[in-house]
This record gives C-alpha cells, sequence and structure tokens, in this order.
C-alpha cells in the first residue's frame, strides 16, 4: 500500500482532536491528500456501534461484548475508509486504533492485552500504522478538563492511569513507530514536533 497510516493515541483531554487537525491542514499545504477519521466510528454502521459502547444506558456492558463490539467497528472502519485511503496512497490521520483496545480492554479491564491485539489484529486483516503518535497526560489532569463523562470516561482514575501506563509501554518496546509528546507543553511546539516527525517518516522531510 503506498499511503501513510497515522494514528493519534493518549488519554482524554490530552488535546488529540487540536493536533489532528493542524498535521492534516500541515500536511494538505504540502499537496497531500488526508483523510481524517475516528474510532470508534468511521463509517455509519461504526458509528452505531460507537454509539452503543459509549452510552452511559450501557453502563453493565460486559466487557468481553465491549471487546467484540470495538474490533468490529474496526473491522468495518479499516475495510470500507482506511485500507481503501492507503491503497489510493492518502495519507490516514486516525484519532486512535488498535492501541486503544489494548490499552482499556487489554491492559486496564484485564482481558489480556495480547489475547485483544490478536482480536484486533484478525478485525483488520493485520494493519498496523506506520506512525503512532501518544499525547501523554496525567489522568488528572486529562480528565479535568471535562465536566459531562461518556460511560468510560467515568471509569475509576486507577483505570486511566493503567491506560496511560499501557499506552507508554507500547511505545517503548518500538520506538521508531511511535512518537510520545507531553501533552502539557506549549501547542505550537506539539504541533512542530509532530510535523517534524511525521514529515520524516513520509520522506518529505
Ligand atoms: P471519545 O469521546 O472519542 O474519546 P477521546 O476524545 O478521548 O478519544 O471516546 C472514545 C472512548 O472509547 C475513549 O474513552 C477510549 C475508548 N476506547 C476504548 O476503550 N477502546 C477502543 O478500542 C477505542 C478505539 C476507544
Amino acid at each position: 500500500m503506498s499511503g501513510y497510516f497515522i494514528v493519534f493515541e493518549g488519554g482524554e483531554g490530552a488535546g488529540k482532536s487540536t493536533q489532528e487537525a493542524r498535521l492534516a491542514s500541515a500536511l494538505e499545504e504540502r499537496g497531500l491528500t488526508v483523510v481524517r477519521t475516528r474510532e470508534p466510528g468511521g463509517t455509519p454502521a461504526a458509528e452505531e456501534i460507537r454509539r452503543v459502547v459509549l452510552s452511559p444506558d450501557y453502563a453493565g456492558l460486559d466487557p468481553r461484548a465491549e471487546a467484540l463490539l470495538f474490533a468490529a467497528a474496526r473491522g468495518e472502519h479499516v475495510a470500507r475508509v482506511i485500507r481503501p485511503a492507503l491503497e489510493r496512497g492518502d495519507v490516514v490521520i486516525c484519532d486512535r486504533y488498535l492501541d486503544s483496545s489494548v490499552a482499556y480492554q487489554g491492559f486496564a479491564r484485564g482481558l489480556g492485552p495480547r489475547r485483544i491485539r490478536e482480536l484486533s489484529l484478525w478485525a483488520t486483516g493485520e494493519l498496523l500504522p506506520d506512525l503512532t503518535i501518544v499525547l501523554d497526560i496525567d489522568p488528572a489532569d486529562g480528565l479535568a478538563r471535562f465536566e459531562q463523562r461518556d460511560r468510560l470516561e467515568a471509569e475509576p482514575l486507577e483505570y486511566h492511569q493503567q491506560v496511560r501506563a499501557a499506552f507508554l509501554a507500547m511505545a517503548e518496546e518500538a520506538p521508531d513507530r511511535y512518537l510520545v509528546l507531553d501533552a502539557r507543553d506549549d501547542v505550537d511546539a506539539i504541533s512542530a514536533a509532530i510535523l517534524e516527525r511525521t514529515a520524516r517518516g513520509l520522506g518529505i522531510g
């Protein structure tokens, strides 16, 4: 595939969407075609699944059912949006992906990171990002930015601390495919670091 697949990961309130928007415009200014999308979601059916998994109405959702729903949404999203875009040669910028399942369902929910990773790899036909940008934030700071929380944001702080540790551990294992940035840094400095690393990855640096 000739495109380039970039994923943003991080805790709640890390400022992912601001940075995704900035990166998308910077790449478009350089003449690249960018597809911006998000998980869970990105297709009509996957957005329906999103509504179910994030709804406070289903507070007691079984953890295994939850993990399967995230994987199902991801399979649909990859098949209909991400893989076709990469085959056209586009840059895909996706808000969250497989590592979110590994961190939230695998580690924090205790379902096992290996199994959850395998499930998503199966669902997506083994599609992994070229680059993952982790906007790292202490969950106590990140969650303070929200007043109304969805079902997952309402989990205890300890859950979010496990999520944070999981992202950092995954990044440490494959440093050439991750960029970890402190989300409290200056917004412009973060954008510059992301663009520099992305341009290098794309070979347009
Ligand atoms: P969203 O409102 O998009 O959160 P954010 O702005 O922080 O990305 O909600 C997505 C929520 O779903 C978030 O709490 C993380 C969680 N999630 C999982 O638990 N597993 C997954 O595989 C994905 C993609 C998200």
